[in-house]
């Protein structure tokens, strides 16, 4: 029983105005990390298709969001990433904001007249801002339902994890030859593993891992340090390890991806799972991570995979956690991908005063995402084509191993008012 999707929803421009229309301005959406705007006088620009949002620390240590528009005649105020704003000074005119939004000061301001009190009536028109662990969302309706509701369980079901503790270390920003959905959805079924992840099958279970879909999020729960059930044949423990230490080696501090060692000794009984989840815990609690110690090898080794509708997805393990989020760019075939780096700091540690890096790309061209997300960017601009041939009217997925590109679409039916449903069920 598969369930179509039509394909303009990923090509058409008609579609995509609908989004910019109903969609972004309506829904809580990923900003930036913590770390971006930590401290007072810091700032992040947002840039999601026409929309743009600007975040500020005030010197009151309140992290504030407005939409990024001067009151005069428009003018975006801030671009990119900073700080050590004392005050917001359009570069157009120069009419002058302070850090909570509030208009003050006009060059010749007689001949505007009054511009109200203390000029808080033309002050920057405000943005709902709010944080889950290190993530900053924001959200243009200022009636929305508030954040912790719209991300409803997945807080308390990854609540073991602790994210608080995760520092965003990188950030890096891809334009993509896609639709922003054809990206998000590469990342929402693992399905793909088999044909474009190969290396991964002696090291990860992309079969059995349990999916769930909530109200507007999903969730995968992986396990690594183990083979697919697809291989036929079964890799020894050698081979597990050398996956493993070419698709994730920093988590047992094995960089060198092309040859991994000797795979470490499993005592009898034991597994190579358990093997390197041991490695995982112990360096964990060698970082002062106490608690891992008590953490089983699931909670250790596997990935905790959220879909946040609509454009976002958090991959939680214990010792790292990554953040892809696609935004769709100036047509419905260009998007950006954004993938932020978290690392796990112990609680003692203050957050870092250094901003996330701007990663850049290699000389060889190979962008500097790891291998993984190399292969899924190798795979957006090819799935993008071929929907735009004529003949393809409808996507054909699975309603169980892509349920949670179904329940994207479902959500996204919703936001749109798009009634009653065009998901076909075959
Ligand atoms: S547009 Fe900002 S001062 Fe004129
Ligand atoms: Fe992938």
């Amino acid at each position: 029983m598969a369930v179509t999707i039509p394909t303009a929803r990923y090509t058409s421009g008609d579609f995509a105005a609908l989004e910019n229309d109903r969609l972004w301005p309506r829904v809580w959406q990923l900003a930036c990390s913590l770390d971006h705007v930590a401290n007072p006088g810091d700032f992040h620009e947002l840039r999601m298709g026409p929309l743009s949002v600007l975040l500020v620390r005030g010197d009151d240590l309140e992290l504030r969001a407005f939409q990024n528009a001067c009151r005069h005649r428009g003018s975006a105020l801030c671009e990119g990433t900073g700080r050590d704003l004392i005050e917001l000074r359009c570069p157009f005119h120069r009419w002058a904001y302070d850090l909570t939004g509030r208009l003050r000061e006009v060059p010749s301001r007689r001949e505007f007249g009054t511009l109200g009190p203390d000029g808080e009536e033309f002050g920057l028109i405000p943005v709902r801002v709010d944080t889950w662990g290190p993530l900053v969302f924001v959200n243009l309706a200022l009636d929305a339902e508030p954040l912790v509701d719209f991300l409803g369980a997945v807080p308390d079901d990854c609540a073991w994890a602790r994210i608080d503790e995760f520092r965003c270390v990188a950030a890096v920003s891809i334009p993509a030859p896609c639709n922003w959905k054809t990206l998000i959805d590469g990342f929402s079924e693992t399905y793909h593993v088999q044909g474009i992840h190969r290396e991964m099958l002696p090291m990860c279970d992309d079969v059995n891992g349990p999916q769930r879909v909530w109200e507007r999020h999903g969730k995968l729960q992986q396990s690594y340090g183990l083979p697919s059930p697809r291989l036929r044949d079964r890799p020894d423990d050698q081979s597990v390890w050398d996956a493993f230490v070419e698709v994730m080696g920093v988590r047992v501090g094995n960089n060198s991806q092309r040859d991994a060692g000797p795979a470490p000794d499993v005592p009898s009984g034991g597994t190579v799972r358990g093997v390197i989840a041991e490695i995982v815990r112990e360096r964990g609690v060698d970082a002062g991570h106490d608690w891992f110690a008590s953490l089983d090898d699931g909670h250790l080794l596997d990935m905790s995979q959220y879909n946040l509708f609509p454009n976002l997805t958090v991959l939680v393990f214990s010792d790292m956690m990554q953040v892809v989020r696609s935004r769709p760019g100036a047509s419905p075939d260009d998007a950006y991908m954004d993938a932020f780096s978290f690392e796990r700091v112990a609680p003692a540690n203050a957050r870092a005063r250094t901003k996330p890096i701007d990663l850049e790309l290699a000389p060889d061209g190979e962008l500097p995402i790891g291998l993984i997300l190399n292969q899924d960017f190798a795979n957006f601009g090819r799935s993008q084509r071929g929907l735009h041939q004529p003949g393809l009217t409808h996507l054909t997925v699975s309603p169980t191993e892509e349920c949670r590109i179904v329940n994207l679409h479902q959500n996204l039916e919703q936001y749109l008012g798009i009634a009653p449903s065009e998901l076909e069920v075959l």
